[in-house]
Parts: C-alpha cells; sequence; structure tokens
C-alpha cells in the first residue's frame, strides 16, 4: 500500500489545535485510538492509528466529520480506510464525507452490498498500518453484515482493543431484531449473534472493549454508561455472556427491547445508498416545529430542536436526509462531551474504565 500524506486539514478548521474525542490509555505508545463518543446520540466513533507510520483507519463516523480530520491533522495520521461496523440504523454515518475529504477506501463485512464504491472485507482480512493491525471479524447478529475489529500492537501480537460495534455492548449485546421489517428473522440474527457474541468472548480479559454505543441507545435494552470495558469485564458482568445454551440466549435477546424508532430502517437504507455528500459547515434546513407530535412536546419547549438527536430523530417522521436542524453552535457543543446540553449519559470516568 502507498503511503499516503497526513489528513488534510479542512481550511475553516486551520486554526483548530484541539483534536477531538478522548485518546484510550492503557495501550502501547504507537498504538492510538480516540473515541468520539456523543452523549446525544450515545453513540462512539474511533480512530485507529499507528503514530509510527502515520497511517489510520477510521470506524463508524458520524456526518460531521470536521473533528475526526481535526484529530487525524493533530495526530499526523493519514487516514487510509473508513470501516463501518454495519449499516447503521440510528444515524446517517460520515462514511461518504470522510472518503471524500481523505481519499480513504470505504469498508464493510463481506455480506455488505453498497451503492456507492467499497471493499467488502472477508473474516480474517487484515488491515496491516505498518505495526499496528486492525483484523476484521465477521461477527453477524445485529445485521448480517456486522464485523468487529481486532487491534494488535504489531502482528502476530495479543489482541489489544476489539471494536466491537453493535455485537458486544458494555453490559449488553446488540440487538438482532431491527431487520424483521426486511423479512429477516430475528431468532435467526439472534442465532447467529449468539456464536459471534461467544467468539468475542475468546479474545484475552484485557482485550479493551469499543463499543458502538453506550446507554441511551435503542440499538439493546441494557447497556452501560460506561463507553470502555474489557472483555474480563465483561465476562463477569454482561447478562448476555453467561453460559447458556442458544435458545436461551436466543430468547433473552429478542425479549423486551424497546419500540424501535420510525427513523431506523430509513437510515439503515439510506446508508446503503450513494447519496449527496454533506459540505462542511453546511447547516440542514430548519425545520417547522409543527413537524414534531405532540407527545414530544418536551424537545419543542426545550428550545433547542435537535438537543437530543434520539429524541427529536424519533419526533421527526423520515422524510428527508436531514431530518434534524441544529443550529451550528449547538453542534459544536453536541460534540464535546463535557460542554454537552445533551442529558448526562456518561458519567465521569470510574476506577473500571481503561481511557
Ligand atoms: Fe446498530
Amino acid at each position: 500500500m502507498t503511503a499516503q500524506p497526513p489528513t488534510q486539514l479542512p481550511a475553516h478548521l486551520a486554526a483548530s489545535t484541539v483534536p477531538g474525542g478522548e485518546r484510550v490509555s492503557g495501550l502501547p505508545d504507537h498504538v492510538l485510538i480516540r473515541q468520539f463518543y456523543l452523549g446525544c446520540l450515545s453513540q462512539a466513533a474511533y480512530l485507529v492509528g499507528d503514530l509510527n507510520t502515520g497511517r489510520a483507519v477510521a470506524v463508524d463516523p458520524r456526518r460531521d466529520v470536521d473533528e475526526l480530520l481535526a484529530a487525524a491533522a493533530e495526530d499526523g495520521l493519514s487516514i487510509e480506510y473508513v470501516m463501518q461496523t454495519h449499516f447503521h440504523a440510528d444515524f446517517l454515518s460520515g462514511h461518504l464525507e470522510l472518503a471524500a475529504a481523505t481519499g480513504a477506501t470505504i469498508g464493510y463485512g463481506s455480506a455488505a452490498v453498497t451503492e456507492f464504491e467499497s471493499r467488502l472485507f472477508a473474516d480474517g482480512d487484515v488491515i496491516d498500518l505498518g505495526g499496528v493491525t486492525v483484523e476484521v471479524w465477521e461477527t453477524p447478529g445485529h445485521t448480517p453484515e456486522s464485523i468487529s475489529l481486532i487491534v494488535r500492537a504489531e502482528p502476530e501480537g495479543a489482541p489489544v482493543a476489539a471494536l466491537t460495534g453493535d455485537t458486544l455492548f458494555i453490559g449488553d449485546v446488540g440487538r438482532p431484531d431491527l431487520l424483521v421489517a426486511f423479512d429477516v428473522p430475528a431468532d435467526e440474527l439472534a442465532a447467529k449473534q449468539y456464536s459471534s457474541v461467544h467468539r468475542m468472548m475468546t479474545l484475552p480479559d484485557d482485550t479493551l472493549v469499543l463499543p458502538a454505543h453506550g446507554a441511551g441507545s435503542a440499538c439493546g435494552k441494557s447497556l452501560s454508561s460506561e463507553t470502555i470495558s474489557t472483555i474480563g469485564e465483561q465476562r463477569v458482568s454482561n447478562y448476555a455472556v453467561q453460559p447458556m445454551d442458544e435458545a436461551t440466549f436466543v430468547a433473552i435477546v429478542t425479549d423486551g427491547q424497546p419500540t424501535a424508532p420510525g427513523y431506523f430502517g430509513y437510515d439503515a437504507t439510506l446508508n446503503r445508498k450513494l447519496r449527496p455528500i454533506r459540505a462542511h459547515n453546511d447547516a440542514p434546513d430548519a425545520l417547522d416545529l409543527a413537524a414534531f407530535d405532540d407527545e414530544d412536546v418536551a424537545v419543542r419547549s426545550s428550545g433547542h430542536v435537535g438537543a437530543d438527536c434520539r429524541r427529536a430523530g424519533a419526533a421527526v417522521k423520515p422524510r428527508s436526509a436531514s431530518p434534524v436542524a441544529v443550529p451550528p453552535a449547538a453542534r459544536r457543543r453536541e460534540t464535546s462531551p463535557a460542554k454537552t446540553t445533551c442529558p448526562p449519559s456518561r458519567p465521569p470516568p470510574g476506577p473500571s474504565s481503561r481511557r
């Protein structure tokens, strides 16, 4: 692979000196993982890089890619791949925007079908960043194309972290019932999830677990407010990985899931499509508040439509590609958990967190 220059910082961010995302601690010095957690969406994007070679992979980016680009530039990293752990249903992801900005290749698991150009990774395929490696594990269950990404500090080394997507959450696993409307039975995916989750649990206990979602996400029913854990911690505390047969697992994970917001199917479909790329600093058109249903008066009366992405997204009927209007200033707040106006779904790091 030909080395690329570090990701160029967009002109409007040239004055920025503060990289976004929190650097995950407890890793070898040359292994950089930043977690970009947006509390009001309960979603985590990641940057995984080798500081010795300056090569990096972005994972599950949101459509506002500026923060990720700024961090990569600050760290001197060139983003070569944009990996998607699956077709997200809860947000419109930024794979097209990030690929356009960096020239990176968009990657999915081999079961994915996309309208846009992408590279499909088979189980065991490895992205070699020149030292740090990222191995693709196909882990179907939440969706058929779901993958997890196993990070090693050097080729053939022990895993140091697993970006588990919606396969393994902290305290939960990804729900397998979101594709029922697309004629994919929940029981069928749940059985695959059983195998995938137990495969994840073969990783060493000290492997970091870096999931795609935390508490408040509708992609599961019992997600922790922690955003980083270890396989060892999950082995002890996660109800879904306790010893049980497949039938019991299927019954447990298909029971009691929250109602999926109406826009989930819309977003999951749009994330497969070739669509217009969002320009930097482009704000979507403002919405008429009449678009909100009566039961969403809390959203309306807050005066901050879109301050809680999950509620606003559920309130607005999916009729456009940009259903939530958020003033630019509010968007900047949202990308900084310490200053966010969102509900405090992310507590201070506890003793079990490894950052
Ligand atoms: Fe998901």
